[in-house]
C-alpha cells in the first residue's frame, strides 16, 4: 500500500494540521511515560524546520463526547515543549473559535496543541461536519498516530478524504518496520504470543499460524490449548469452551507447516502473590488447586531454541505473569536472548501491545529490539491482518 510521507509535503507556510496519539499514561495531571510524545518530535521537528504552522490534535482517554475536565490534553503540552525545546501553545477546543484563534496566532515554524478531540461526539462517530471542521484549520493533514489507525474516526478516517494527506515519520517507521516483519520477512518468523486468553486473540493467532514457522504459545490461553490436548490444568485460568477452536488451531498450523510450541513444563502456584510458594512440574502434574503462572525451563529452551532459529520474530503477549515475581523468569529471559540475538544481526525483533512493552522494559531490553510499536489495540488488529481505517485512508 502506498502512501506520501512527509518528503513529499511543501508544508512551507502552511498549517499542518498533525494527529498525534497523546493518550499518554498520566496521573494526578502529570505525564508518567512519555513514550507516545517522543514518538511525535520528529515529525514535529521536521515540520518546524521547512517553517510550517504545526497544529497538534489528538484524543486522550474515552470522554465519550462529554468535557471531561480530567481527561484534558492540557498536561501534555509542557513535557512536548521540553522535548521539542520550543513553546507549545494550548487551545480549550479543537474546533470553533477557540482553536482557530490559536491556529490564526502561529507563526511559521510554531506549535499549538488543540483540546481532547473526543470531546466532541462527532469524533469517533467519524461525523462529517465534525471532519470538515477540523479541516478547516489546516492546508495538509499528517497522520503520526498509528495506534489509533485501528478507528475510523473523524481525525484518523474522515480528514484524510478533506485535505492532502501525509504519514508522519512515526506511522511511516510502524508500517515499515511492520512489513519488515510479517509483509516480506526474512524467514524463518517466529512469533509469541501470550496474554490471559485464546477467545481475545483468535483472529490474530489464525493469521499468524499461514505465515511463520514457529509459534511459541505462552501466557493463560496456552492453558487452554493443553486443556484441549487432553491435559489437566488444575486451577489455572482456562477458557474451556474454547478447546474446540483451540484444536481447530493447532490443525491449521500444522497443515501450513507452523510449529506450534505449548509449554511442556510449567511453575505452579496456589496463589498470584510476589514470592508465594511455587513449584516446577512437567505438565500433567498439576495439582487440582495449583494454577500456572509461568512457563518451566524446559519449555523456555524450546522458545529460545526457535528463537536462534529465527531470522525474523514478532512478539505480542508474555508468557507468564511477569508483573509478580518469580513468575516473570520466562518472560524476561526469552526478551533477553532475543536482545542478544538481534544485537549480534542474528534476528529482527518487532514487538508490540502494551503488555509486551512493558515487559521488555522490565527485562531492560525494549531499546535493543530492532523496533517496538507504540501501539496496543492497533498492533494487535494489524496482526489479525486486518486493513486499518486509519492507514487505509492515507493510502493513494
Ligand atoms: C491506545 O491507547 O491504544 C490508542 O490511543 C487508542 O485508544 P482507544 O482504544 O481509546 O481508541
Ligand atoms: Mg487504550
Amino acid at each position: 500500500m502506498g502512501f506520501r510521507t512527509l518528503d513529499d509535503a511543501a508544508p512551507t507556510g502552511k498549517r499542518v494540521l498533525v494527529r498525534t496519539d497523546f493518550n499518554v499514561p498520566m496521573e494526578d495531571g502529570r505525564v508518567t511515560d512519555d513514550t507516545r510524545l517522543k514518538a511525535a518530535v520528529p515529525t514535529i521537528q521536521d515540520l518546524r524546520k521547512a517553517g510550517a504552522r504545526v497544529v497538534l490534535i489528538s484524543h486522550f482517554d474515552r470522554p465519550k463526547g462529554q468535557r471531561v475536565p480530567s481527561m484534558s490534553l492540557r498536561p501534555v503540552a509542557e513535557p512536548l515543549s521540553r522535548l521539542i525545546g520550543a513553546p507549545v501553545a494550548f487551545a480549550d477546543d479543537c474546533v470553533g473559535p477557540a482553536a482557530k484563534a490559536a491556529v490564526d496566532a502561529l507563526k511559521d515554524g510554531d506549535v499549538v496543541l488543540l483540546e481532547n478531540l473526543r470531546f466532541h461526539p462527532g469524533e469517533e462517530k467519524n461525523d462529517p461536519a465534525f471532519a470538515k471542521a477540523l479541516a478547516e484549520l489546516g492546508d495538509l493533514y499528517v497522520n503520526d498516530a498509528f495506534s489509533a489507525a485501528h478507528r475510523a474516526h473523524a481525525s484518523t478516517e474522515g480528514i484524510a478524504h478533506l485535505l492532502p494527506a501525509y504519514a508522519g515519520r512515526s506511522m511511516q517507521n510502524e508500517l515499515e518496520h511492520l512489513e519488515r516483519a510479517l509483509g516480506t520477512p526474512e524467514r524463518p518468523v517466529m512469533g509469541i504470543v501470550g496474554g490471559a486468553k485464546v477467545s481475545t486473540k483468535l483472529d490474530l493467532l489464525e493469521n499468524l499460524v499461514g505465515k511463520l514457522q514457529y509459534l511459541a504459545i505462552g501466557g493463560g490461553m496456552a492453558n487452554t490449548f493443553r486443556f484441549a490436548q487432553g491435559y489437566d490444568v488444575g486451577a489455572s485460568l482456562c477458557e474451556k469452551e474454547m478447546a474446540g477452536t483451540a484444536k481447530e488451531i493447532l490443525d491449521k498450523a500444522e497443515a501450513a507447516g507452523c510449529q506450534v510450541l505449548l509449554p511442556t513444563d510449567v511453575v505452579v502456584a496456589t496463589d498470584l502473590k510476589s514470592y508465594a510458594p511455587s513449584r516446577t512440574v512437567e505438565l500433567g502434574q498439576i495439582g487440582p488447586d495449583e494454577k500456572i503462572f509461568d512457563v518451566g525451563p524446559g519449555s523456555l529452551q524450546q522458545v529460545l531454541d526457535a528463537m536462534s532459529e529465527a531470522r525474523t520474530l514478532i512478539w505480542n503477549g508474555p508468557l507468564g505473569v511477569f508483573e509478580v515475581p518469580p513468575f516473570d523468569r520466562g518472560t524476561v529471559a526469552a526478551a533477553r536472548h532475543a536482545a542478544e540475538l538481534v544485537k549480534s544481526g542474528r534476528l529482527i525483533a518487532v514487538a508490540g501491545g502494551g503488555d509486551t512493552v512493558a515487559a521488555l522494559n522490565m527485562a531492560g531490553v525494549a531499546q535493543d529490539f530492532t523496533f517496538v510499536s507504540t501501539a496496543g489495540g492497533a498492533f494487535l488488529e494489524w496482526m489479525e491482518g486486518r486493513i486499518l481505517p486509519g492507514v487505509a485512508a492515507l493510502s493513494i
